[in-house]
């Protein structure tokens, strides 16, 4: 069966916020092991090979899915690169429509960054250089096409990133990757009758993001992972386009936060739920010495429009797509299994973390604001309802030929960022930032490390410094991760010089 170009580019049907699931002829089932995908590592001078494809992949019982991937048929292999290292690979593209690799949370300069100015259009292969120098973290890669990303995203043209440091390889914290390192990639996704992914936003779901009602870790429906009796660090990307999530266990179980965005925290943070919205990543340790079977849970996602609506949202809400739950609107997400025959490497944590990076931005000498809002100028909701680009930012819609912001190399600002209407994790090309506040509350750094999204609410406040260029060619963005709002127009773009 032939992957549709018009399934993958158009949304199909009409009038609808929601598919169809009646008559569906396949199963949801959860509990598949846990994919672990692939290691691709770029260091130590390995030229890798990235390819955007279409392919089948079984998701479901009793009916296969089509989807698209990076050098497999869904997501891509986990990328590992070194500090200190030019990392290369060859970007191709089979798809027959243009797509990029953006190298979600690398510092690196703008013509490296993989954003809207720099396809991969069909059948092409162009050489990626990457100059790695920051400290280890989780990150990842994604298309990031202008009005596409949310589509690509959700078909699956993103993975995840490791960047490694082996100045400080030596954390103490689980380090075997597929034992007692486990990335985690949480999507939630929205299946047809057919076993098809249908993306169809529109109207709410469209303007709230469009979210799923079934939830993917690293490609598969709730699945199981097998653990040692020990302590295991899970790296968790939130990759769905619009759900946040917040995550913790049946048994209420306390874990550590050990790793936040741009790296690992200074000291491990004991935490029983943990919220990551879209593109937010962390890294948690989990004991799970105590040999017990559980369940990752997740609670509902209230984040929707509150007024201005005609108090209309509200039943928007219960329009979105989400997972079967509890009458608290709480979900698996996936279990894990304690198996005897794997040996826990770690069975203490310290109480610092070796090698976490000290952020050192200087004092700021500039202040910056930007207003995230839900409707472009001039009847943008209008124009939002034809199809066009109707959020904004400062009042202006994301045009691809328009430089919003001009910064200077090296000089430390603060970025006064206000949302409207909901949340809004609030992502910056090209560099890690600080939160200094968020909802009218001081942040403590020791406690949410260093960031390269935030969850804007109402009005946070980031300290940001950028080290290397980006030019008008090839600019950095900063826009909404919800992929929703980032192709209305939620977006900017910012030259760095
Ligand atoms: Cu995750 Cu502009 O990207
Ligand atoms: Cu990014
Ligand atoms: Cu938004």
């Amino acid at each position: 069966m032939q992957f549709t170009r018009r399934s993958f580019i158009k949304a199909t049907g009409a009038g609808v916020f929601l598919p169809a699931i009646i008559g569906r002829a396949w199963a949801a089932e959860g509990g598949v092991p846990l994919p672990i995908p692939e290691v691709m590592d770029l260091g130590s001078g390995t030229m890798g090979e990235l390819t955007a494809q279409l392919g089948s992949s079984q998701m479901l019982q009793g009916a296969s899915t089509e989807t698209a991937g990076y050098s497999q048929a869904y997501s891509g292999p986990v990328i590992r690169v070194k500090r200190g290292e030019t990392a290369r690979a060859k970007l191709g593209n089979t798809i027959a429509e243009p797509i990029s690799v953006h190298w979600h949370g690398l510092h690196i300069e703008g013509h490296q960054d993989g954003g809207p100015h720099s396809p991969v259009n069909p059948n092409e292969v162009i050489d990626a250089a990457l100059d790695i120098d920051q400290p280890a973290a989780t990150l990842w890669y994604h298309s990031h096409i202008m009005d596409r990303t949310g589509a690509h995203v959700w078909y699956g043209l993103a993975g995840m990133l490791l960047v490694d440091d082996p100045d400080a390889a030596d954390n103490g914290l689980p380090s075997t990757y597929g034992e007692d390192d486990l990335p985690l990639v949480v999507q939630d996704r929205i299946f047809g009758s057919n076993g098809e992914l249908v993306y169809e936003p529109r109207g709410p779901s469209q303007m709230m993001g469009y979210r799923g009602n079934e939830i993917l870790v690293n490609g598969a429906i709730r699945p199981e992972a097998s653990v040692p009796a020990g302590m295991v660090r899970l790296r968790i990307l939130n990759g769905s386009n619009a759900r946040i999530y917040h995550f913790g266990f049946e048994d209420g179980r306390t874990f550590m936060q050990v790793g936040a965005d741009g790296g690992l925290l200074p000291s491990p943070t004991p935490m029983n739920t943990l919220t990551l919205s879209p593109a937010e990543r962390a890294e948690i340790i989990v004991d799970f010495s105590d040999g017990a079977a559980v369940r990752m849970l997740s609670g509902p996602d209230n984040n929707s429009p509150m007024g201005g609506m005609g108090g209309g949202m509200g039943r928007m809400g219960g329009m979105m797509a989400s997972p079967q739950s509890d009458a608290n609107g709480v979900f698996e997400v996936m279990r894990f299994a304690v198996n005897s025959s794997l040996t826990a490497k770690v069975s203490t944590l310290a109480s610092t973390i070796a090698g976490a990076p000290v952020p050192d931005f200087g004092a700021p000498v500039r202040r910056r604001s930007f207003q995230l809002n839900m409707m472009g100028g001039g009847g943008g909701m209008m124009r939002m309802m034809g199809g066009g680009h109707g959020m904004s930012i400062n009042g202006e819609s994301m045009e691809m030929s328009v430089i919003n912001e001009q910064v200077a190399l090296g000089e430390t600002e603060i970025w006064e960022i206000t949302g409207e209407e909901m949340l809004h994790p609030f992502h910056v090309h090209g560099t890690s930032f600080q939160v200094l506040s968020n909802g009218g509350r001081a942040v403590d750094p020791a406690q949410t490390g260093l960031k390269d999204v935030v969850l804007v609410d109402g009005k946070a406040e980031i300290l940001v410094r950028f080290d290397r260029t980006a030019d008008a060619a090839t600019p950095y963005m900063y826009h909404c991760h919800i992929l929703e709002h980032e192709d209305l127009g939620m977006m900017g773009q910012f030259t760095v010089a």
